[in-house]
């Protein structure tokens, strides 16, 4: 069963957006499964790093967007994906130091963070660029 599922009120009104969440989702999910499912070591860290690149990716391109329209909220916005990424990138340092507990505390930060700034930090920028045609 999926640890975190994607619903239509997460939706940022963007299509390529709305696509890199849905995708956080799934490797959120593949962590939890991987996790749980007792995978060798090697592979757990193959799935952190898949996640951590992928925030990061994802990350990079709001930025870029958000600069591009000069959305007054960027400089904010971005300040959020760094301590996002910080954080993140911690807790994958944690695990390579042999910390093996951290999968759980990683899962349970990335989805109250990934549903919180979806909801509150994202949908800021909607309106705002969908004015300006970016959908
Ligand atoms: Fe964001
Ligand atoms: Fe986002």
């Amino acid at each position: 069963m999926p640890l975190f599922t994607w619903t239509e009120d997460l939706s940022v009104g963007i299509a390529e957006f709305d696509a890199h969440h849905r995708r956080l989702v799934e490797l959120i999910n593949e962590l939890h499964e991987a996790g749980s499912g007792g995978l060798p070591r090697v592979d757990l860290g193959r799935v952190l790093l898949s996640l951590s690149h992928y925030i990061i990716y994802h990350f990079l391109a709001e930025e870029e967007v958000m600069h591009r329209w000069q959305y007054p909220e960027a400089e904010s916005h971005r300040r959020e994906h760094m301590l996002l990424t910080e954080k993140t990138l911690g807790f994958v340092a944690a695990f390579h130091r042999g910390d093996e507990n951290i999968t759980k505390d990683l899962l349970v930060f990335l989805v109250s963070w990934l549903q919180n700034h979806i909801r509150t930090v994202d949908k800021k920028y909607q309106a705002f660029l969908t004015a300006k045609g970016v959908h």
